[in-house]
């Protein structure tokens, strides 16, 4: 009887505990509080992707010190996030959470489950769970990615700066997430570099080493619900951690899309500049202190000079966003032209987003083109955000993507993180058929992995195609998924097909891409890493990034006209 008695005893006990520890103070219909008594550094949120975002205004000693949206789980918990709150030095804070979305289809407030479920605890495991996570291209510990941002280069160390969400695998919460590498393989997660502020969320833009004054001084978009400006921030220990200017926006404007501003130190003037997208065109910007920003032109609108005078260039099919401007060497020659990235979405060539570039002319005051054509990077569907390191070594362009779509983003088959980089790839001009185009190669770093010859079809590994004429490749499981490449010497076409993947999660998914080939492709480097397929020609004139979700690997290589041999990377070397 004793026995039972203190049985019984404990369990209310607990109960008691559990449920005033978890009891919100309800406020509203939507809206309620929550005081949190800081016991670990980390308070774990419980997320359930398909709810509403909830706004969480997080208050320590009467002041709001942090704002973030979060899906905060109503009756099933997807997985957890950590909100560090041991930062504001507090025993206590509250969480004044209002939710959005109908209650219809959730409940009552009292009865959500994210009130039982929030955690505390000293650390957050972010050991890879999920087997579509890549093993040699970079990505997020946890939480939602995609633009990469502020690249540079200093000191042996590459910076990758990125569009993160530290709060979910959704899009949200824009703020600069950051990693190091030393061999654009290997990348070590850093804390994070920028955080929203009252100017706005954190958006895309760049970085560039200031060699005069010993910094790194970046420059994003302030991102607010109907404006958006330019800000700037300096780093005085290697891009570890930023200062934000107090004088920000440096630049603003009345368009509504207005944003991701690329700066870079062009010798030619002495004098830097700084593009930036605008609507469906490029503004171009010169300073001499990176404070103060003169407008020189714009490129893209109905005005640009082009081959023919006055008219419009490219693909206009959406909005213009994340540019880069870059002088690079015309392959085989000495001559040096300037290409403009520009990339759009949606309008790409397969449908949502994807990277068209301009081969020019730029005096430092504006940019023409050479060309009447609308070209494109790379072509495959998941190709995005692309832009370049400042400041590489060896006089290299060195380029980076997101690896995703914004067509379905947000829903590829993924939890613990969302989205990849792209390998890295080395860019200059080549001439074919009297005309100059971009190309595209996976940078030495990436080649130097090549490791054994081996028998299986790699989850993370390289297949070399020797190719003799036309050619079919395919890859497929043991559940009949497949992905086909092929390479139609007559048509001058390659193309990548992954109609019969793996796609319930968006009606978008489903495609074949193709692309035009410049010249005879000779040899095919395809880079698998358990959910991405890149090909690239040995030439360098070929770029076709696509994702794959196979349920199963892919064991099985069929392949006729053609030899194909598989390679393991030394990818943990
Ligand atoms: C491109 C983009 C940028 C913007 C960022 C926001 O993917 O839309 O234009 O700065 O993403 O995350």
């Amino acid at each position: 009887m004793k026995k039972i008695l203190s049985t019984l005893m404990f369990f209310l006990t607990c109960s008691f505990t559990f449920a005033q520890s978890a009891a919100p103070m309800l406020l509203g219909k939507n809206h309620a509080m929550k005081r949190v008594a800081v016991t670990g550094r980390y308070l774990l949120l419980p997320v359930q992707e398909r709810e509403d975002n909830a706004t969480i205004r997080i208050l320590a000693d009467n002041q709001q010190v942090q704002k973030l949206n979060v899906r905060l789980a109503v009756d099933k918990v997807d997985y957890y996030v950590p909100l560090d709150v041991k930062r504001y030095g507090l025993d206590e804070v509250t969480l004044d959470i209002t939710f959005h979305g109908d209650r219809r289809f959730t409940g009552a407030m009292k009865d959500f489950l994210c009130w039982r479920e929030m955690k505390q605890s000293d650390s957050f495991d972010t050991r890879n769970c999920e087997k579509y996570r890549p093993q040699y291209h970079h990505t997020p510990l946890y939480g939602w990615m995609n633009d990469p941002n502020g690249m540079f280069y200093k000191d042996g160390v590459y910076h990758l700066y990125y569009q993160w969400n530290p709060y979910g695998s959704m899009w949200e919460n824009m703020t600069w997430g950051h990693s190091t590498s030393r061999d654009l393989i290997h990348w070590e997660a850093q804390p994070t570099a920028i955080e929203p502020d009252a100017l706005g969320d954190i958006f895309s833009g760049s970085c560039v080493v200031d060699k005069k004054n010993n910094r790194v001084v970046a420059f994003y978009t302030s991102a607010a619900e109907r404006m958006q400006t330019q800000s700037m921030a300096v780093s005085e220990d290697n891009g570890q951690t930023f200062r934000k200017y107090s004088g920000n926006p440096v630049l603003w404007s009345t368009e509504e899309d207005f944003r991701d501003p690329k700066a870079f130190w062009n010798p030619e003037i002495q004098k830097w500049n700084l593009i930036l997208a605008v609507g469906q065109h490029m503004n171009i910007y010169s300073s001499n202190n990176l404070k103060d920003w003169t407008y020189e032109s714009s490129f893209g609108g109905a005005e640009t000079d082009g081959p023919n005078g006055k008219e419009t260039l490219g693909c206009h099919d959406g909005v213009w966003e994340c540019p880069d401007l870059i002088k690079l060497q015309v392959r085989g020659t000495d001559r040096q032209k300037w290409l403009l990235i520009c990339n759009i979405n949606p309008g790409g060539p397969f449908g949502g987003s994807a990277t068209q570039y301009f081969v020019g002319d730029f005096d430092g005051h504006k940019f023409t083109c050479e060309h009447k054509d609308t070209r494109w990077m790379d072509y495959g569907k998941d190709h995005y955000a692309t832009v370049t390191f400042d400041n590489a070594p060896d006089g290299r362009h060195i380029a980076l993507a997101w690896m995703s779509n914004w067509q379905y983003g947000n829903q590829v088959p993924t939890k613990q993180f969302r989205s990849a980089n792209s390998v890295p790839r080395d860019l200059d001009l080549f001439e074919y058929d009297g005309q100059t185009y971009c190309g595209v190669t996976p940078s030495r770093e990436l080649l130097a992995l090549r490791g054994k010859e081996i028998k299986k079809v790699p989850q993370a590994g390289e297949i070399v195609v020797d190719v003799k004429g036309s050619l079919e490749l395919t890859l497929s499981n043991t559940l009949g998924e497949q992905v086909v490449m092929a390479y139609d010497a007559a048509r001058k076409t390659f193309s990548m097909d992954r109609t019969r993947s793996y796609a319930s999660f968006s009606e978008n998914f489903p495609c074949k891409t193709t692309a035009p080939v410049y010249g005879d492709i000779k040899q095919l480097r395809i880079f698998i890493d358990n959910s991405s397929i890149e090909v690239f020609d040995a030439e360098g004139r070929l770029s076709m990034t696509n994702l794959v979700f196979p349920q199963e690997p892919y064991s099985n290589l069929r392949i006729v006209g053609g030899k194909a041999t598989m390679y393991s990377l030394k990818i943990n070397e």
